[in-house]
């Protein structure tokens, strides 16, 4: 096995899911025309499961967003806003969805770019919240769960594009990490 630990079970993410997509679907219900966006690549199999199980009518769109190298942030944030998108933006109601709130670096960027873009509002949603002091402060709605300041892999995310296949989300072992250097 990859992970020193296994921290969220497949079926502990599901019950997760389950929690946010009603707490969304509540939040979402009384709106016209939400659209949900999609960062790329990690929020991938987390938006899956949440977007099928919310019980809404939700257009849904993806940016590819990067700002890790290996197991660190590299401190800048590169995605792929484009004008197309901005358009399908402006006055909708929008949900970002990301897999992980660590520095804050991602989402502040994408709120920055987003609010440039005049959506009706918008909300945000992450699977996961580290545990420690964010780089910059985001005010995210909806949180699956708080987790140690570990570097984790599973369910969408990734080290060096390896592991996000694993139904888990753990803490990759010192060994794995080693290995790939
Ligand atoms: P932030 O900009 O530092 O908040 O991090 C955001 C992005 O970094 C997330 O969307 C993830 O893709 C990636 N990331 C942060 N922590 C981890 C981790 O522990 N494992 C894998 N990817 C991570
Ligand atoms: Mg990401």
């Amino acid at each position: 096995m990859p992970c020193r630990k296994v921290i969220l079970t497949s079926e502990t993410l599901q019950q997760i899911v389950q929690r946010l997509s009603r707490e969304i679907t509540s939040a979402f219900e009384q709106l016209d025309s939400p659209l949900a966006l999609v960062l790329l690549d990690g929020a991938k199999y987390f938006a899956h499961d949440l977007l099928t199980t919310i019980d809404l009518p939700l257009d849904v769109d993806y940016i590819k967003a990067s700002s890790y190298c290996g197991t660190r942030s590299c401190g800048t944030v590169t995605f792929d806003g484009d004008r197309p998108l901005a358009d399908a933006i402006r006055g909708r109601h929008i949900l970002l969805i990301d897999d992980i709130y660590d520095t804050g670096l991602t989402l502040s960027a994408l709120m920055k770019w987003l609010k440039t873009c005049e959506p009706a509002s918008i909300r945000t949603c992450v699977l996961l919240e580290k545990q420690h002091t964010h780089t910059r402060q985001v005010s995210v709605d909806f949180v699956g769960t708080p987790v140690e300041d570990a570097f984790l892999v599973g369910y969408g995310l990734d080290y060096n594009g390896q592991y996000r296949d694993l139904p888990y989300i753990g803490v990759l072992s010192e060994e794995r990490i080693q290995k790939n250097h």
